[in-house]
């Protein structure tokens, strides 16, 4: 197989560029149901992806995009707040994008942030079951973290991580702690998918938005692969597509 460096494409806003991105994902779903498959799509939350499912979520609405032949799997979770707490993961998505669209509720995975210490290990070994027994991912959402991290895998992590328990950068933590009421409130570990976990997708679209992502896109994409800087890691994947807003574009030479 050729291997690519990451393809950059910029767009004037985040709609336009998330617009797109939902038409590619819209084509890619409506052919695969033509097969009779399934299509699994690696799911994100935070900002980042917000106008992407609502794009999505109008494509359902007007011009009868149908999810039923998706299955997601979510990155990642906070740990130890309750499934049902505002600010966890699973009420993100089902507010942002589930309750809105026909995607079958059992086609839904997102880590299980309620899980017992001594469980987690082999609920993670099931998740990256789970996503085999699928398939494995065909496309998978992702944002950047100021950290550089990708999914919750802060620095450090190697590029053969899996789905595991993490403790939360402290920037990962102060950029939360707005949404958390203050730092005190935002969750200190996490589980996500591992870096390995997310470079088995065959194909990854990272989006980026804002000057405040500026530079961290940069370095992610100039910097040689270390899992001092997760996002990095990306450069050695060969079907990935960063996707910009011009701000978040600023370091790049276009
Ligand atoms: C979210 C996730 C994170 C975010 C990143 C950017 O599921 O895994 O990696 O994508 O922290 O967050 P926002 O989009 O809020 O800037």
């Amino acid at each position: 197989m050729i291997s690519h460096p990451p393809r950059i494409e910029v767009s004037a806003s985040s709609d336009a560029a998330s617009k797109k991105l939902a038409a590619r994902i819209a084509a890619a779903i409506r052919h695969r149901e033509t097969e009779g498959g399934h299509y699994v799509l690696g799911l994100a939350t935070g900002s980042t992806p917000i106008p992407l499912y609502r794009e999505l979520i109008r494509l359902h609405r007007e011009e009868g995009l149908s999810f039923r032949n998706v299955i997601g799997f979510n990155l990642d979770e906070y740990l130890g707040i309750p499934a049902d707490d505002p600010n966890s993961f699973r009420t993100f998505m089902f507010e942002q994008l589930f309750d809105h669209i026909d995607l079958p509720v059992p086609n839904i995975h997102i880590p299980d942030g309620t899980i017992e210490t001594g469980e987690i290990e082999s609920y993670c070994a099931g998740y990256e079951a789970a996503i085999a027994a699928a398939g494995g991912i065909d496309l998978q959402i992702l944002g950047i973290g100021r950290s550089g991290h990708i999914g919750f895998n802060e620095p450090p992590s190697p590029a053969d991580s899996r789905t595991r328990r993490v403790t939360l950068d402290p920037v990962t933590r102060e950029d939360a702690a707005a949404t958390f009421g203050g730092l005190g409130n935002v969750p200190v570990e996490a589980i996500t998918m591992g870096v390995g976990t997310i470079l088995e997708a065959r194909e990854i679209a990272m989006m980026a938005w804002g000057a405040g992502k500026a530079a961290i896109v940069a370095k992610a994409l100039r910097e040689t692969p270390s899992p001092a800087l997760p996002a990095s890691l990306l450069q050695n994947h060969g079907n990935v597509t960063i996707i910009l807003d011009d701000a978040a574009a600023t370091y790049l030479d276009r």
